[in-house]
Parts: structure tokens; C-alpha cells; sequence
């Protein structure tokens, strides 16, 4: 029996429905069991409920929340003893059911595309979302880095995970034709456009981008037969890591023209890290006319919003008002959910799956869904990112393993 069973047969055998689908017909059993269940339930929450207590208490005991960490720290893992999250020990993975998901023999591709620029000047390139400032050289791993190294780091790293994950697909870089950076990757292509890119019209520039962008490729795939197979497109900030194939997407979901990502978050249900759109000029189309909406929105109501913000708050209006079901509580949901926004089938997929996020901070979580496929690094997790290719890329090469690592980390700040 390996670990993983042994773990398994442990939840199962603590877990009242298990125990509650054996109910035995004889009746002095059943007058025990009446007794025995409630017992077990009481027993398998206190024990969820104990874990979580135990890991605000290692983070009180750390009293350093508010500082930031130049170097990896581990916590305990959250979510251990349930069953739909990631188990780990240590930074082993008890279970990996989610590494099975690739579409055998597909003739379509998916495409990553994100915004990328470099100043001339002394200032950091933009990565997107932008990173804080602080200035100072850091280490990761044996690596030491200044503010653009830094960042071309993270490029990398988003790219590894990509190549890892579905090495078939290609990464297209959006940016500034002014820019020159340094990239020499396979399957990876810059595509200069032209626009403002300076810092405070990022986020601006950014939807500009993609709309030109979607335009071009509509000309050119009117060219195309569609015998050669789609090409999809996902648009991505470039802190996030892939760590599996995101293509079935397209073939589990075949009636949408683009997808979003949605979350429980009142101000901000839907995150602007990942647009996917489907390889069709129907599809293709219907987006660049939903973001030339959200465009608009952006720069009518939303202009003066602070730089990283404005096109996730545009997009939010935008999809709340054409919505035709209820946003309050539809965010609420855990799967995924459909809906026509002004035209364009939308694909809502949930944050939980397709853009985690590592919870910071001292609150409760419940731990790694077991088919978790996007991490998104916001903020100052862009450490853990570099921190947990190095380790995926000098140990075992086992995603589980690294995301063990992820989940451990999740509340540590970091210093980038
Ligand atoms: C993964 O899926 C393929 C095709 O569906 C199958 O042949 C293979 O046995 C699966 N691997 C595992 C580890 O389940
Ligand atoms: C990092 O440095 C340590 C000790 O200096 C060495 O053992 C290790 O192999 C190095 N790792 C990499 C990835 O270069
Ligand atoms: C992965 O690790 C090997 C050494 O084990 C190193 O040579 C290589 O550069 C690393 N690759 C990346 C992309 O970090």
C-alpha cells in the first residue's frame, strides 16, 4: 500500500458518508452506529478545524507577516484531511490526480500571449502586473538579480512552465517595437507593436495590444483553412505558471468564444490574467469586438483608476451589465458557468482551478484544489514564482511535488 493509499483509506474511513453507505441492516448495529456517526462527524471537523487553528498559530508564532521574506519560508500545508485538496508530506505529493488531463493526438494549438516591454532607460522593464519597487539586488537560488534581470526571470520562468506543461505551444510577446530585450527561446516570438507603453498607460496599452492584435490574426486566419487545426489564444499576465494543459478547455467547453476567470470577490469577480479565445474568426472576432467594449469602458469611466486596476474594474462593469444572471451570487459558485455578453458566448471558469492564487496573510484557507491548473503570482509572490521553478527544475521534475511547495509558502510576503 503506498502512502497515498494509506492517506486515502484514512479520509475515507473517517468520512461519515463512507460510514453511512455501509450502514449495516441489523438493528442493534444501527442503534450503535446512530451513536457512532455524529461521533465520527464531530471527530473529522474538529480535525479540519485543529489545522487550521494550528497554522494561524505557527503564523502568529512567526509574528512576521508584515515583513517581508528574501528567501523561502515553509509553513504547514493547508487542506490536509480533505479530500478534493492537494496532500502533502512535506514536499511530497500524496496525490496527483490532475496530471492526466492532455488532449491525445489534437491537431489544434493553443497560443500564449502576453505584455512585455523594457525601457532603454535606467528603469525596470514593465512586467505585468507591475512589480514593486524595491531596488536592491536579489538571490534566488544560486542566481543573484538586479530589477530587469528580475523581471526577464519571471519571463523565464513563465515561459519553462509553459514548455513544461504543453510544450506544443508557442509564447507570443507583445511589445513596445522600442524595446529590445534579450530572448532567445524556442517557440517563443516578440511582436512589436506600436502604442504608449509607459507605465501609467499600461494597463490601457495592454487592451490596445490585444485588440490589435486579435485584428491582425483575424485577417490572417481568414487565409487559413481551418483543415490545419484551430489556434486558440490565451492572454496572460506573465507571473503566473501553467502546471497543466489547457486545452481541453476548448474541447470540454465547445460553445464558447472566449473565457474569463471569476471569483467570490464583490468589487472584483473577474480577474484580467487569463482571457482565452477560441482559434475561430467567429470567435476571434467576437472578442476583439468584447474588448474593444471593455476599451471603452476603460477609458470613460475607468481612466483615473489607479494603473494596475483599470481594466479589471472596466471588465467588471462591462460583463455586470449585460449580465443576465444574478451577480450576486453567481460569482458565489464554484463551477464553471456560461453566459452571452452583448453577443460573444463568455466561459466564466473559476479562479479556484484556473487562476489560484496563493492566499497571504494570516486567514483561513482550505488548501490546493486537487486539478489545479494556472498559479498566478500576484503581487509580492514573484520569489516563490523563481523559487518554485528552481526547485521543480533541480529535484524530481514532479509538478505535485512543486505545488506541495507552493501551497507550504502560500502566506509568506516576499521581498518581489
Ligand atoms: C493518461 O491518459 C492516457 C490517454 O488517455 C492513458 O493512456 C494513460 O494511461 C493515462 N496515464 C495515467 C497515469 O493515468
Ligand atoms: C548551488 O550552489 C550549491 C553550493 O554552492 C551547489 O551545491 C549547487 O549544485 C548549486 N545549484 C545549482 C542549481 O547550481
Ligand atoms: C535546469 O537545471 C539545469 C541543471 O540541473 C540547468 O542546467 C538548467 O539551466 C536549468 N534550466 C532552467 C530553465 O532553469
Amino acid at each position: 500500500m503506498s502512502s497515498f493509499e494509506v492517506l486515502n483509506y484514512r479520509i475515507k474511513s473517517k468520512s461519515p458518508l463512507f460510514v453511512g453507505m455501509k450502514l449495516p441492516i441489523c438493528r442493534r448495529r444501527r442503534i450503535g452506529l446512530l451513536l457512532v456517526v455524529p461521533l465520527l462527524v464531530i471527530l473529522f471537523h474538529f480535525n479540519t478545524v485543529t489545522e487550521l487553528y494550528r497554522q494561524d498559530l505557527f503564523y502568529k508564532r512567526e509574528g512576521k507577516m508584515s515583513r517581508k521574506s528574501d528567501h523561502l519560508i515553509l509553513g504547514p500545508a493547508a487542506g490536509q484531511g480533505l479530500s478534493d485538496r492537494i496532500q502533502c508530506q512535506g514536499t511530497r505529493a500524496l496525490n496527483k490526480a490532475h496530471m492526466n488531463t492532455t488532449v491525445a493526438n489534437s491537431i489544434n494549438k493553443v497560443s500564449f500571449v502576453t505584455v512585455f516591454t523594457f525601457y532603454n532607460d535606467t528603469s525596470p522593464p514593465i512586467l505585468l502586473p507591475l512589480l514593486s519597487s524595491s531596488s536592491d539586488r536579489v538571490s534566488v537560488a544560486n542566481a543573484s538579480y538586479d530589477k530587469k534581470e528580475r523581471s526577464l526571470a519571471i519571463l523565464g520562468a513563465f515561459i519553462d512552465f509553459i514548455q513544461v506543461s504543453m510544450p506544443k505551444s508557442e509564447v507570443l510577446i507583445l511589445s513596445d517595437p522600442s524595446s529590445k530585450f534579450p530572448l532567445k527561446r524556442e517557440n517563443v516570438f516578440v511582436i512589436p507593436i506600436q502604442g504608449d507603453y509607459s507605465r501609467d498607460r499600461l494597463m490601457l496599452q495592454r487592451i490596445k495590444s490585444y485588440i490589435f492584435f486579435l485584428e491582425r490574426r483575424y485577417e490572417e486566419h481568414q487565409e487559413r483553412s481551418n483543415d490545419m487545426g484551430l489556434n486558440h489564444y490565451i492572454f496572460t499576465d506573465s507571473d503566473i505558471a501553467i502546471v497543466d494543459d489547457l486545452e481541453p478547455i476548448f474541447q470540454e467547453y465547445p460553445d464558447f468564444d472566449l473565457a474569463l476567470t471569476f471569483r467570490n470577490n464583490k468589487k472584483q469577480p473577474l480577474n484580467s490574467g487569463i482571457i482565452a479565445v477560441r482559434g475561430t474568426l467567429d470567435s476571434i472576432l467576437k472578442a476583439k469586438v468584447f474588448l474593444e467594449s471593455v476599451l471603452e469602458v476603460y477609458t470613460s469611466r475607468y481612466i483615473k483608476a489607479s494603473r494596475m486596476l483599470g481594466d479589471q474594474l472596466a471588465l467588471a462593469w462591462f460583463v455586470k451589465s449585460h449580465l443576465s444572471l444574478d451577480d450576486a451570487t453567481i460569482f458565489k459558485n464554484t463551477s464553471p458557468f456560461s453566459n452571452e455578453i452583448n453577443g460573444a458566448t463568455v466561459l466564466f471558469l473559476p479562479c479556484l482551478i484556473y487562476n489560484w492564487t496563493p492566499p497571504e496573510g494570516s486567514g483561513q484557507f482550505h488548501g490546493m484544489p486537487l486539478d489545479v491548473k494556472v498559479v498566478h503570482f500576484k503581487g509580492s509572490r514573484k520569489r516563490l514564482m523563481l523559487e518554485a521553478w528552481h526547485f521543480f527544475n533541480s529535484t524530481s521534475k514532479h509538478i505535485p511535488n512543486m505545488l506541495c511547495l507552493i501551497l507550504m509558502s502560500g502566506r509568506t510576503k516576499y521581498d518581489f
